[in-house]
C-alpha cells in the first residue's frame, strides 16, 4: 500500500461545524450507530453520565466486564454478576451491547494459560464462548471474536505471539470463528484490530498482515463477517495519509466484510493548560480520520472508548489503576461533561458522510 503523500490535516475553519452535537442524532442521520465504552459503575454513581450516555449512545461496549479473566474465574466457575448488569441496563433503556471481547492475549485467566496448553484444551474457551454468548444473545449483536490477533514485529508469521497461538497454532483464529458461529449462529463475528491507521511501517506491516489474514479465512470460509478498527489515534504520530487509508478500507470492503470503529479516542502530546488549541489539534486529526472512515460505505458505525474525559483509560495511572478526570482531552465530551470541538467534528463528519438508511444494526 502506498503510503507516499500524506495530506495535510484539514484545518477546521475549512470544514462545516454544525451547531448541535448530538452525536447519536448525527449517526443517525447519515444511517449509522454511535456507540461508547463504559463501566456500569459510571452510569450507576453518576447520574449526569449516565443521562448523557443514554442521549448518545445506540451501544455500550463493556470496558471491562465481558473479557475472559473478568468473567472465568476457575474451570466451571463463572462471574456473570457485573456482565448481567450491564446487559441489564442495555435491555431496560434500548440499547445494545458491543461483545468486547472473547479471545484476548491481554485478558487469559491465570488458571486457563496451562489447560489451554494440555490436551483438549479447546473445551476451555468452549466453555467461555457458550456461557457468554448464549446468555447475552438477545443483547450483543456484534462480537470482538478476536482481539488483536496480528502483530507483524513478532517473529510468527505476523501473528502475535500468544498462549492462544502456542497453544493451538496458527489455525485458533478459524477455530475461534467456527466456534462462536455454533455457539451464536445469527451473531456477527469480528476480528478487532489497533495501529492500522498510520503512515509508518508498523501500521503498514499490519494492514497488510491483516489482510492476508483475512484472506486466508475467506478461502477457507470460515465465519467472519466484519472487521473492527479500534482507531486509538495520537497526536504524536503525524498526520494520517487519507488516500492509504480509504484504500485500505476499501480493500476490507471488497473482500465483502463490514467494518466498525470500535474504539476511537486521542492521545495527546501537549498537556498545557491551553485547552483551545489542544482541542483544535484533536478535533483536526479526528475529522481527518473520520471524514475517510465515513466515506465507505461498509462502515456502519462508531464507538468512542469512553464518551466523556471523567472516564478514560487515557488518563488512568499504570500504577495505581485510577484515573485523573480530564488530564488528555481525546474523548468528545469534557470532565465537565460539555462538548468539545471533538464533538462537533464528529458530529459534522457523521452528518455529512451519509451512506445508508437505517435500521442497519440497531
Ligand atoms: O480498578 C482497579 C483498581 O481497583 C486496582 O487498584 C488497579 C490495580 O492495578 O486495577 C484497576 O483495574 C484496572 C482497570 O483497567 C480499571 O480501569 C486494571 O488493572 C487494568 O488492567 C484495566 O485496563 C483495561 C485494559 O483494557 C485491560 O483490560 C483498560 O481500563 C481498558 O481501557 C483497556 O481496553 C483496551 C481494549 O480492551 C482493547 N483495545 C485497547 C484498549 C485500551 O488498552
Amino acid at each position: 500500500m502506498a503510503t507516499a503523500g500524506a495530506l495535510s490535516v484539514p484545518c477546521l475553519a475549512e470544514t462545516p461545524i454544525i451547531a448541535d452535537t448530538s452525536l447519536r442524532a448525527a449517526a443517525h442521520a447519515g444511517g449509522r450507530i454511535f456507540g461508547a465504552a463504559v463501566q456500569f459503575e459510571q452510569l450507576d454513581n453518576d447520574p449526569a453520565f449516565r443521562k448523557l450516555v443514554l442521549a448518545e449512545c445506540d451501544s455500550l461496549t463493556p470496558e471491562l466486564v465481558l473479557k475472559w479473566a473478568a468473567i472465568h474465574l476457575a474451570p466451571g466457575r463463572f462471574d456473570l454478576g457485573p456482565m448481567d448488569r450491564l446487559a441489564g441496563f442495555a435491555r431496560t433503556h434500548g440499547k445494545r451491547i458491543h461483545g468486547h471481547t472473547l479471545l484476548w492475549h491481554r485478558s487469559i485467566p491465570a488458571w486457563a494459560g496451562p489447560e489451554m496448553a494440555a490436551p483438549g484444551g479447546w473445551n476451555v474457551l468452549q466453555s467461555f464462548f457458550t456461557a457468554v454468548m448464549q446468555r447475552y444473545g438477545d443483547v450483543v449483536r456484534y462480537w470482538d471474536v478476536v482481539n488483536e490477533p496480528v502483530e507483524p514485529m513478532d517473529d510468527a508469521d505476523g501473528l502475535r505471539r500468544s498462549p492462544f497461538l502456542s497453544a493451538f497454532g496458527p489455525d485458533y483464529v478459524r477455530r475461534a470463528l467456527e466456534t462462536a458461529r455454533a455457539c451464536a449462529p445469527a451473531a456477527q463475528l469480528m476480528i478487532n484490530e489497533y495501529g492500522l491507521e498510520y503512515p509508518d511501517a508498523e501500521d503498514e506491516a499490519r494492514r497488510a498482515r491483516l489482510l492476508r489474514l483475512l484472506d486466508d479465512l475467506r478461502r477457507r470460509d470460515v465465519p467472519l463477517d466484519g472487521v473492527g478498527i479500534q482507531a486509538h489515534l495520537r497526536l504524536d504520530r503525524g498526520a494520517i495519509d487519507q488516500a492509504a487509508l480509504a484504500q485500505f478500507f476499501q480493500e476490507l470492503a471488497d473482500r465483502g466484510l463490514f467494518l466498525l470503529i470500535t474504539e476511537l479516542d486521542v492521545r495527546e502530546v501537549d498537556t498545557s493548560r491551553d485547552f483551545g488549541r489542544r482541542d483544535q489539534r484533536v478535533a483536526a486529526a479526528t475529522r481527518a480520520f473520520l471524514d475517510v472512515a465515513l466515506d465507505q460505505p461498509a462502515v456502519r458505525g462508531i464507538s468512542t472508548w469512553g464518551l466523556s474525559d471523567r472516564y478514560s483509560w487515557l488518563n488512568e495511572d499504570g500504577e495505581s489503576g485510577t484515573r485523573q478526570p480530564g488530564g488528555n482531552r481525546g474523548l468528545p465530551y469534557d470532565s465537565a461533561l460539555r462538548p468539545k470541538p471533538l464533538c462537533r467534528a464528529m458530529a459534522s463528519s457523521l452528518r455529512t458522510k451519509r451512506e445508508f438508511k437505517l435500521p442497519y444494526s440497531l
